[in-house]
């Protein structure tokens, strides 16, 4: 009980530095579900870029179908009793057109939605799970069907009717409503006056691509943003259509930003999130085949220490072995949803040369804190292993006023049964159980990868059983 008055004050205090959070209980963690686009959007970058920016009407092609069978994935993989608890459907549930009669209210495609969103809503209700919806705060969306500019009040008024628990709210057809942060404000804050009017609760995923510093206006009014241009499906390939080197005063965010290019974006933004406010890194591309295990392994990793929302972007019904292990890794998911609700922050990045003096990447040390501990995440940029050491004082700095305790420490990627290989489940090996601050801790980080460390405080059996917890149970 003490703890907990603890933490709220801490939580208090925080927030306060940080701003008003929106924190109305619906995101105090970083959701997790699925979004129904990214394997299409990939496919439409990589086949038919020169349509490319119009988000063209070629990916339109999710279903009810599409969506309910992920629904039932998650149901049937385990992936919702893990906290995967919200199905996204992105660009393209529209009718060609919002119905006629006023106020103009806004339609499904009555051919790839026979049944409305409403049935397929109370469906994936009854499955235990939560729907989300997407719209644009433009005129129209970014695949060019009708936004939600101007009919802000009767579209959360029957996304809310439909039972709707989520809103994605992109950026595109603005109309030059952007540009200064005043302006891009006013436009979504219109759209999160009219989610809370509506008395249903909904999750606000707000989209705008970290135009006009998202992350300085969007905390009090939305749950999540966006801070970047979109993800593609790639460990570092440049692309100049992702052209900014930093999103502090990015002019164009764009898209086909690679994962560690976001991974930069994120350092500086991380001091922005707390409970009920989160730095979306966007939807995850573990399985989409873009990616080495180990560039999947610190894709997922990093998204989910940073507290970025886990929102799964495969497709579920056809997911391979290892991408499963490692969607599910538990300790991962258990860091993404601690209590204490707080992003890694970047702590070291070294610059590594070859032999021959050239740059081959570089080696940075992110860490956290976490309900009864720390965590320690530590990404290798470079194509080659690499070698190091470190002690919890020197790579956290709050440490230093916790010198007497004792520490359990686990790897969060290390395979428990090395014999079993890549399977759901084997993730997680003790280092040792009476480590403490001072401890040298040796490691060997794989070419692109990353180590994952828990510091767990106290009795290490208690810390032990704590850590079977589901995300969904802490
Ligand atoms: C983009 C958005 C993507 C996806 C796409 C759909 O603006 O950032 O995540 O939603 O629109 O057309």
């Amino acid at each position: 009980m003490k703890s907990r008055r603890l933490l709220l004050g801490l939580s208090l205090v925080l927030q306060a530095a940080m701003g008003v959070a929106k924190d109305d209980g619906l995101a105090r963690t970083p959701p997790m579900g699925w979004v129904g686009l990214s394997f299409l959007v990939e496919f439409k970058h990589s086949t038919l870029t020169t349509l490319v920016p119009s988000w063209n009407f070629f990916a339109c092609d999710i279903t009810q179908d599409t969506i309910l069978k992920a629904a039932q994935a998650l149901v049937d993989t385990g992936l919702k009793d893990l906290g995967y608890e919200y199905v996204i459907m992105d660009d393209c549930w529209h009718a060609p057109a919002r119905s006629s009669r006023r106020p103009h209210p806004p339609v499904a495609d009555p051919i790839r939605f026979p049944d409305g969103i409403k049935a397929l809503a109370d469906k994936i209700h009854a499955l235990g799970l939560k729907i989300g919806i997407y719209s644009s705060a433009g005129t129209k969306t970014c695949a060019g069907q009708f936004g939600s500019l101007g009919y802000e009040e009767i579209d959360a008024k029957t996304y809310a009717e439909w039972g709707i628990d989520y809103l994605k709210y992109d950026n595109c057809y603005n109309e030059g409503q952007a540009g200064y942060d005043l302006v891009s404000y006013n436009r979504y804050a219109k759209m999160s006056r009219a989610l809370s009017d509506t008395g249903r609760p909904i999750l606000y995923s707000l989209c705008n691509w970290g135009e006009d510093h998202t992350w300085n206006w969007a905390p009090t009014i939305a749950h999540t943003w966006r801070m970047s241009g979109d993800i593609m499906d790639s460990y570092d390939a440049y692309d100049d259509r992702c052209p900014c080197e930093s999103m502090i005063d990015c002019k164009l965010p764009g898209f086909h930003c690679s994962m560690t290019r976001i991974l930069e974006y994120a350092a500086p933004l991380v001091q922005k999130a707390g409970a009920g406010q989160w730095n979306d890194l966007d939807m995850l591309e573990v399985g989409n085949g873009g990616m080495t295990t180990d560039e999947y392994k610190t894709h997922f990793a990093m998204w989910a220490v940073i507290k970025s929302p886990l929102i799964l972007g495969n497709d579920l019904t056809k997911m391979d072995e290892v991408t499963k292990a490692i969607i599910t890794n538990k300790w991962l998911i258990k860091i993404n949803q601690d209590r204490v609700a707080l992003p890694v922050n970047r702590v070291r990045k070294s610059i590594i040369k070859n032999p021959h003096g050239e740059v081959t990447g570089n080696v940075q040390v992110w860490s956290g804190p976490l309900k009864d501990g720390a965590v320690v995440a530590i990404v290798n940029t470079t194509p080659e292993k690499y070698m190091m050491r470190y002690q919890l004082v020197d790579v956290y700095p709050q440490a230093k006023k916790t010198t007497s305790n004792r520490y359990s420490v686990l790897d969060a990627w290390a395979l428990t049964n090395p014999s079993l290989g890549i399977v759901e489940g084997n993730w997680g090996r003790s280092l040792g159980e009476s480590f403490d601050v001072t401890t040298l801790i040796p490691l060997e980080i794989p070419a692109h990868g990353v180590s994952v460390h828990l510091w767990q405080v106290g009795d290490p059996d208690r810390a032990s059983s704590q850590h079977v917890l589901h995300g969904a149970e802490l």
